[in-house]
């Protein structure tokens, strides 16, 4: 059994760990393990700011432990929002004002393709696919390892399904090109998703050193 610190807030995150690492380890969340502040996430790149939240806990507690920064990147949007996906719609917003302000701005540059298109402008071929990339930095024996995960698929004219959670109810992947992920049980998800990729890689590396 290991015994590991799963540095996030974000409950959705932590019942899909759970589920896709099994009964070989033991999930702590930061509370239990004394870290109740709110974890700093400032980096520019997702594996800066999974290692950010990772050394967080470690620096204080010494723990093995590993965190996840998770990014959307829509093509129309040129990768957006990608490593800022937790704060689209701006500081302090709800998540739906993310999804909107997501379904608006992919409007808003479809509308301006279709006029540029009738006005016989040459524009991109950029379309509704997208991907969501995880990167999980590990630090096990103070050594830092890092795991990256990506699903592939394309963004919803809009919200259906109640599952999941963030960015899951507007987003189809490829596996299931009639529905969104809010739409799919949880293990489909987790058999296709980034952070399932990311943290059986993860798995697989501690299985094979412990
Ligand atoms: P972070 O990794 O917590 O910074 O997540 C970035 C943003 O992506 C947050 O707003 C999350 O809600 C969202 N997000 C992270 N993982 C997923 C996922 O598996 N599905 C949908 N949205 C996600």
């Amino acid at each position: 059994m290991i015994r590991i610190v799963f540095s996030t807030g974000n409950a959705g995150k932590l019942r899909e760990a759970s589920e896709i690492l099994g009964a070989g380890f033991e999930l702590v969340t930061p509370a239990e393990a004394g870290i109740r502040e709110e974890i700093p996430e400032t980096g520019t790149s997702l594996r800066a700011n999974a290692l950010q939240k990772a050394q967080y806990i470690y620096d204080r507690t010494g723990l093995d432990c590993f965190a996840d920064d998770t990014g959307l990147e829509v093509e129309i949007l040129g990768g957006a929002p990608g490593v800022y996906s937790a704060r689209y719609a701006g500081e302090h917003k709800s998540f739906d004002d993310n999804i909107d302000k997501l379904l608006r701005e992919m409007a808003r540059l479809e509308y301006e393709a279709s006029i540029a298109r009738e006005l016989g402008l040459k524009t991109g071929h950029a379309t509704r696919r997208a991907r969501f990339r995880t990167s999980v930095a590990l630090i096990f024996k103070g050594e830092k390892h890092f795991f990256d995960g990506t699903m592939e698929g394309s963004i919803a004219m809009k919200r259906a399904g109640s599952g999941g959670f963030g960015y899951d109810p507007v987003f189809i992947p490829d596996e299931f090109p009639d529905r969104t992920v809010a739409e799919i049980p949880e293990d489909a998800k987790n058999a296709i998703s980034h952070r399932g990729k990311a943290l059986r890689a993860m798995a697989e590396y501690l299985g094979s050193i412990v």
